[in-house]
């Protein structure tokens, strides 16, 4: 008796280019944005100790950076701010002269119409206890009273010419506060993306030694449990309904499920943040010579397309998206 397969998936796996004809999905460079940090007060750029390759840039430096991702191809950046001082309300946050606003208008300047100007809108960076709100007195985020900074902080960043608010903060209501903000202040042009899924990860540890975060505790409190996959995908369905342009996962490589959940039934774009510890992740085990870097990069994006992101914030955007327009 025979044991011939009558039906052989392999066959469409023979040649390097069957493969790419039947590739499922592909990276292209205008689907990744590069995240990028730029620290009030030095002069040339600051190597991050846990994130190798990458750096705090100055107001100077940062310029080669855009432009770099331009060139590459790289849909947008998105600009965080690490200030010089801080304090309870994250005054520097709403200055128009803080770190964050300058750097927009520099980059905006630099990148014309090359590449989409984003900015993080979240109070961490510039508050002295390290939340992504003002606290009440009893030391609680408060929540209705951190949208009224979120709505300044709204009208200062479209000011400065970013062209998509990242509202990566997670409290309620955020976005329906900001849209309306913005709407009568004359910025109706001006896009929200909404971090809706953003959960309470320890993948974001590298990212805090980057923006030097002050944070004693945790973000429990307004940031999802790692556990919950049906309440990512009901607030992104919230801030859907409260208008939000674009609406992300975050972290991107352990949440897949809660992306695909979100990409089934979202109307709106859908993006996924690849985090600083997922980043440091495969860098470290790279340079141990434990992993093969650039086949752990390439397969870790593509995975996070391949469950449903539009478009994915990586810390590789301009490599890897020179690898792409390079052929490879
Ligand atoms: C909050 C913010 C965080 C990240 C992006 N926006 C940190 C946090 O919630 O603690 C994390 C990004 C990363 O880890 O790469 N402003």
């Amino acid at each position: 008796m025979s044991s011939a397969p009558a039906i052989r998936p392999r066959r469409l796996r023979q040649s390097p280019a069957l493969r790419r004809l039947v590739s499922e999905t592909r990276l292209h460079p205008a689907d990744l944005v590069l995240p990028i940090f730029v620290r009030e007060g030095v002069s040339e750029a600051v190597p991050i100790a846990s994130m190798p390759g990458v750096v705090q840039h100055s107001l100077e430096s940062v310029k080669g950076a855009v432009a770099e991702a331009a060139a590459a191809g790289v849909g947008g950046v998105m600009l965080f701010g690490v200030p010089e001082t801080r304090d309870a309300i994250g005054s520097g946050a709403t200055d128009a002269d803080g770190i964050l606003n300058v750097a927009t208008r520099i980059v905006r300047e630099e990148a014309g119409d090359a590449l989409v100007v984003q900015t993080d809108l979240c109070l961490d960076e510039f508050t002295d206890h390290g939340h992504c709100g003002v606290l009440d007195p009893s030391g609680a985020v408060d929540n209705d009273a951190t949208l009224d900074r979120y709505r300044e902080m709204a009208l200062v960043q479209a000011a400065s010419g970013s062209q998509l608010l990242g509202l990566s903060g997670m409290m309620d209501g955020q976005v329906a506060a900001v849209r309306h903000t913005l709407d009568a202040a004359g910025f109706a042009d001006t896009a929200i993306l909404a971090y809706s899924a953003k959960y309470a990860s320890a993948f974001y540890g590298p990212f805090r030694d980057a923006v030097e975060s002050t944070l004693e505790g945790d973000r429990r409190s307004y940031q999802l449990d790692p556990g919950n996959r049906r309440e990512g995908l009901r607030e992104a369905t919230i801030d859907i309904e409260e208008g939000a342009d674009v609406v992300m996962v975050k972290p991107a490589g352990g949440y897949l499920d809660v992306l695909a959940d979100v990409a089934a039934v979202s109307e709106v774009p859908v993006w996924a943040y690849q985090v600083s510890g997922e980043y440091a992740m495969i860098e470290a085990a790279a340079m141990h010579g434990w992993i093969d870097r650039r086949r752990a990069i390439v397969e870790s994006v593509r995975s996070i397309r391949r469950a449903g992101a539009d478009a994915v914030l990586t810390y590789w955007a301009s490599e890897l998206a020179t690898w792409i327009r390079n052929g490879d």
